[in-house]
This record gives C-alpha cells, structure tokens and sequence, in this order.
C-alpha cells in the first residue's frame, strides 16, 4: 500500500492518533463560507421527506448507529431503528410509509450491508451511504452518498472511521433539525471543536492507558465493559476492539442488566471497565461497580471531567454529553492497543479477520 506507517509501529496507532486531525476536517468539508452545514440538498429533502430511518452496518459501524439513532431522534425527531446489517432480512421490522435507509459503512464494501441496500432498492426505498471511500460498492448504488473523511483506513480495527461516522451522523441530524425549523441549542461545529481538542490531549496520555492495559489486561481471559445510556454504546465498541486485537474474550453489558444474569461471571480479579460519562446515570453505573466489586472484579472507571470521583481510573476532558462517545472511546481503543502488544498479537492483521467482509 502506498499509505505508510511514518514513525508509527503500527497503523492503527496513527489512525488512533489521527482523530483529532479526522474531525477537524469534516467540521471543514461540512461547513460553507457562511458557516452553514454544507450538504446535497437532496439528502436534505431526503432527511425531510421521511417519516423513519433505518440505519443499516456492521461491527463498528453498526455502534457508531446506535449512536446516530440518539441524534436523529433527539435532534431531528425522526424515530430511528438500528439494524445489524446481516440479520434484516430475517428480523425484517413492519417498515414505516416512508423509510429512508442509511448504509453506515467504512469500506463501502461490506456484503450484508449491500445485501439489504439491493433489497430495498428493489422495492423503492431511498438509499443514503455514509463511507470512507466515495467510489466504493454501497456508494455507488445508494441514492446519496455522505464521505467521512476520515483518510484510508488501513488497521482492521476499526478507530478513526467510528468517531468519523458519529461525526458525521451529528452533523446530519441537525441539518435535518434545521431544515424541519427545529430550534437546537447545540451547534455541531463547535460541539465538534471541542471533541477534537479532547481527543488531542487524550493522545499525549498514551503512559497511563498503557499502564492501565498492563495491569488489567496482561495476562487475563476475559474482560467486562459496563455502560448506562450511551456509555453502554461505547462499552460495546470497546468489547469489540479488545476482542478483535488482544483475543480477550469481551463482553459489553448495559449496568442495569448485570443482576439479570451476567454477574454471574464476575469472579476474583475479572476485569470490568466501566464508563461513566453521563450525568444522569453516574450514580447508578457507580452502584453497579459497586456490586461487581463486591463480588471480586477489578474495575476501572472511565469518567469525564465534573463528573468524576476520586479513583477514578481515567477522567476524559468535559464535551457535550451527545459527544462523549467520541471521546470515550479513544482510552478504550488504546487500552486495546496495548493489551494487544502485551500478549504478541498482530495488532494491524488480527486473526482470523478482513478488513471489509465482502461474502454474506
Ligand atoms: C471493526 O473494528 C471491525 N473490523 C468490523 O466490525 C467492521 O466495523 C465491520 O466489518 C464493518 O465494516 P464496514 O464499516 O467497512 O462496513
């Protein structure tokens, strides 16, 4: 490839790297001379014309969905359904009057995905593809195509191209906002802004995540990741992170589900890793770690700033509660990372693994 590492060991340590760099270039693409939000006013009739969205992915992209869905909805106030790309087709949900369906998808070249677009596509529904590559399959047979610039991925673990598509979503639900003549007191750019200035002061903490990789996560089997909310999103992306690189077996759970089965698996020194980014849940996800202590586990707090108590393992800087994920998720693909190194594996080739998966 003609993409190289620099001074990087591996790629997916400058992609992590990259983010900050990543959305400071969609708050450029997405904006105009008069700081509007640059978009094909088609997607913009599109958005408008619709009375639900179906967003359609896999793996990552299929988290970064799950937050899209708390965009559109809470900004544009369009119901939103989140659908794991390979499972459609036989979990096919009653579809509104006038669906309008998102492809969310880094390669463009993902088979489940392009299965239901050309399924959809068949009986008429409008396809709107956000991706990394502007040329690829899911692009070029979708209706609109939304770029998230966000440079050749090249690591199979997906890092810059999650916080790009959340990005983007944002960016687009209030658009859509705006066209609907919804007033918002949240401006994307700015919220945006700030993100990146988050994220950039996260790269130079790269020590303290490193350590908290080898404490935790050297030598052990498995590893919980506990979220309320959104946090729970975020939890699901860092258990898929871990697994994929460091082969870890990781689990995301939402706090409140912990008693209803999965506390059965805590036993002395399992590791939980839990997020607490979220005013209205710190108490309770603070409560959870409580009781997954109590019966053992070794936790780790990921909090944010204002929201934090001591011992806190990680406090990440204050952004927009809508945003967190965006830069939550940073600590969590760097603990994968070194976990990663720790136990040998081939960080950027993992086993096992493609990175796009181009058969069904
Ligand atoms: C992410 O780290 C994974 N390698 C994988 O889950 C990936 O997100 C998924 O295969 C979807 O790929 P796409 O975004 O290119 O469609």
């Amino acid at each position: 490839t003609d993409i190289e590492k620099g001074t990087y060991p591996h790629f997916m340590l400058k992609e992590i790297d990259e983010q900050p760099f990543v959305i400071r270039k969609i708050i450029q693409e997405y904006q105009n001379e008069k700081d509007e939000i640059k978009l094909d006013p088609e997607i913009r009739e599109a958005m408008k014309a619709c009375d639900r969205i179906y967003i359609i992915a896999a793996g990552t992209s299929y988290h970064a969905g799950l937050l899209g869905k708390q965009f559109i909805e809470k900004l544009a106030n369009i119901p939103v359904e989140v659908h794991v790309a390979s499972e459609f087709s036989y979990n096919m949900p009653l579809l509104s009057e006038k669906p309008l369906f998102v492809y969310i998808s880094q390669s463009g070249e993902t088979a489940d995905s392009r299965s239901v677009l050309v399924q959809m596509k068949e009986l008429g529904h409008p396809a709107l593809t956000l991706t990394n590559v502007p040329g690829s399959t899911l692009s070029r047979e979708a209706d609109f195509t939304m770029h998230l610039h966000a440079g050749p991925e090249i690591a199979v673990a997906s890092t810059k191209a999650y916080t790009a598509q959340m990005a983007v979503l944002a960016i687009l639900a209030v658009d859509t906002a705006r066209a609907k003549g919804i007033k918002l007191d949240f401006d994307p750019m700015q919220e945006l802004g700030i993100v990146a200035s988050a994220m950039e002061a996260l790269t130079d903490q790269k020590e303290q995540l490193e350590e908290l990789a080898r404490n935790y996560l050297s030598t052990t089997r498995n590893c919980f990741f506990i979220g309320r909310g959104i946090d729970y999103y975020v939890g699901l992306e860092g258990s898929l992170k871990l697994k994929e690189i460091s082969y870890i077996q990781a689990e995301g759970f939402a706090g409140g589900e912990l008693k209803h089965g999965t506390i059965a698996l805590i036993e002395d020194g399992t590791p939980v890793i839990a997020l607490a980014t979220q005013e209205n849940v710190n108490y309770s996800i603070r409560g959870n770690v409580q009781e997954v202590e109590a019966r053992g586990a070794k936790s780790m707090i990921i909090s944010m700033k204002g929201l934090d108590k001591e011992g806190d393992a990680f406090v990440i800087p204050h952004v927009h509660d809508l945003m967190t994920p965006l830069v939550s998720v940073l600590p969590l693909q760097l603990i994968s990372y070194y976990a990663a190194l720790h136990r040998d594996c081939d960080v950027d080739k993992p086993r096992n693994l493609a990175k796009s998966v181009t058969v069904e």
